[in-house]
């Protein structure tokens, strides 16, 4: 049984309104998808890395990356679910191996995370860090607020956990589009468990997003 992580970094980042696809600007001294294949790199239970980027990209990055056996240089699809798709098929894992599928724009991926995942996928088919809504929730319908009960409800992150037969069956539908790579197997029956999330898991999507996080990763407050 291996262990793959693959890292999506093939969007361009539309919302951050910046030049450069979010994933490649400066965080706290490297790019954006560079510290969370340092943190996969640095885990030895990790056999390869499947990275997942903008075909006009790669050639840059396999010499950023210089030789790594580890990490595979895929390139990405017209969406996220595409890109993770690509990714599968390049590493063509044996079902019961595991896939660890992470986000490059959540840089703040600590070791602790996949030693959750890893733990709770010896019983599970999938997994995924998440943390509990805390705030109210409201559904607006025209001027009327109706307040949605937030008991069991999750905000959940990633990297997400999979068995790799039922991710590659999840996605074998080449038109389907999931939200997340859960929901691809969500339809399958798939046994999955949430684990402890981690606010420095958040996503950057926005552009003032890059310096709260800078703030969360390097300990100073925002
Ligand atoms: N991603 C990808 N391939 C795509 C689209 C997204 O690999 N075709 C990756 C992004 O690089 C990112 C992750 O999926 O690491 C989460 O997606 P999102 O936050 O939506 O990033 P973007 O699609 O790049 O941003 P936007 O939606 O603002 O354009
Ligand atoms: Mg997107």
């Amino acid at each position: 049984m291996r262990v793959h992580a693959i890292i999506v970094a093939a969007g361009s980042g539309s919302r951050t309104g910046r030049k450069l696809p979010k994933q490649f600007e400066m965080l706290a001294g490297k790019p954006v998808y560079r510290w969370s294949l340092d943190t996969f790199l640095s885990d030895s239970r990790v056999d390869r890395i499947g990275l997942v980027l903008p075909s006009n990209h790669i050639e840059r990055l396999a010499t950023e990356i210089s030789g790594d056996e580890r990490v595979v240089l895929v390139a990405g699809g017209n969406d996220r679910t595409a890109s993770v798709r690509n990714a599968v098929e390049a590493l063509s894992p044996d079902a019961d191996d595991i896939i660890l599928v992470h986000d490059a724009a959540r840089p703040g991926l600590k070791t602790q995370t996949i030693t959750y995942l890893l733990e709770v996928m010896k019983t599970h088919d999938a997994a995924a860090p998440a943390l509990p809504v805390i705030d109210a929730l409201k559904r607006q319908t025209d001027e009327t607020l109706q307040t949605v009960d937030r008991s069991g409800l999750y905000r959940v992150q990633t990297p997400q956990a999979f068995k790799a037969g039922i991710l590659a069956s999840a996605l074998a539908d080449k038109a389907a589009s999931f939200v997340d790579d859960l929901e691809a197997v969500e339809a399958l029956g798939a046994k999955a468990a949430l684990v402890d999330g981690d606010e420095r898991l958040s996503k950057i999507t926005f552009a003032d997003d890059f310096e709260k996080m800078e703030a969360m990763m390097t300990g100073k407050q925002a």
